[in-house]
């Protein structure tokens, strides 16, 4: 992230998330309302101009991954508040609209963000004239450079109780560091304490013909200020997730055989390079 500036990949992400509610046909793989009215007059004009590439290859694909790891993330979440749970903490939300559509009047919502995207976010909720839920509380904090313990210190997440995490497309742009001291934050969680992210495995481990769409995006990214640094073997990952008890890693084909069966439209997840992971610490009890 460069300082001072609102992260453009939160709202290519989010473009792409809201572009699917009024563009592609039913049914939908993931449900906002709330996805267009965020973007507001600000984004009116980049989310028509997305109309015009919205069945290219790239498109298709980069959409689909977006909302496969969303709906995942909020079936986590489901699962979780289901079994008791109460806390859900967003890490690098971005313009996630989770705590704006909150369906669990129990359920706090921390949303944690760099300070510049996070402040750019509010501005837009406030001008979207959005309500937003007395359930959400908005935390700023750099990982590279701040404690996530002293930033949520004071505000109203109790450590001693479980939480569900997101951590949804923040990964790959975080140093090794940082990475593993967000998950050692949420393994300092009790009990059925659980995480949503995703990773992409190294160059040299996906196949040779989807290398160019990786060096493509990579170089996007890398242009806008916020490059790719961080990649995972999957058994490299199991190894960080060591005291996460149960680990589900999910590849591009097991998330289209879940999300993307029997839909006409060419929307799928391609290629191999990009995981989603539910990791959570004990199982939730019965
Ligand atoms: C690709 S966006 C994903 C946003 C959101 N999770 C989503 O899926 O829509 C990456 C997010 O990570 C955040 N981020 C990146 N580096 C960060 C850092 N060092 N500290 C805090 N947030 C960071 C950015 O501000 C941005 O919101």
């Amino acid at each position: 992230m460069q300082s001072g500036q609102a992260s453009r990949t939160a709202l290519g992400v989010a473009l792409r998330r809201a572009s699917h509610q009024v563009y592609d046909a039913p049914p939908l793989v993931f449900q906002d309302p709330v996805a267009v009215p965020l973007l507001g007059r600000a984004y009116a004009k980049a989310l028509a101009e997305s109309r015009a590439s919205l069945h290219q290859t790239f498109s298709l694909a980069m959409r689909a991954w977006v909302l496969a790891r969303t709906r995942f993330a909020e079936e986590e979440l489901a699962k979780a508040v289901a079994a008791g749970v109460r806390q859900y903490v967003v890490l690098g939300a971005g313009l996630d609209t989770f705590g704006l559509r909150n369906p669990y009047p129990e359920v706090k919502v921390f949303e944690m963000d760099h300070p510049s995207t996070q402040l750019w976010k509010r501005t837009l909720v406030a001008e979207s004239k959005l309500p937003e839920p007395g359930t959400l509380r908005y935390v700023a904090v750099d990982f590279e450079t701040q404690s996530l313990r002293e930033r949520l210190r004071h505000e109203g997440l109790d450590f001693e109780i479980p939480a569900q995490f997101a951590m949804l497309g923040v990964a790959m742009y975080l140093t090794a560091e940082a990475f593993q001291e967000n998950l050692e934050f949420v393994a300092g969680f009790p009990g059925c304490t659980g995480v949503v992210f995703d990773y992409a495995l190294p160059r040299h481990m996906i196949p040779e013909n989807e290398r160019y769409a990786r060096d493509a995006l990579a170089f996007r990214v890398a242009s806008i200020g916020e490059p790719f640094r961080l990649f995972f073997s999957p058994d490299e990952l199991r190894v960080r997730l060591g005291c996460f008890g149960f680990v589900e890693d999910l590849d591009g084909e097991e998330l289209n055989h879940r999300y993307f069966r029997g839909r006409t439209d060419a929307l799928k997840v391609r290629g191999r390079s990009g995981h989603v992971v539910s990791a959570r610490k004990d199982p939730f009890a019965l």
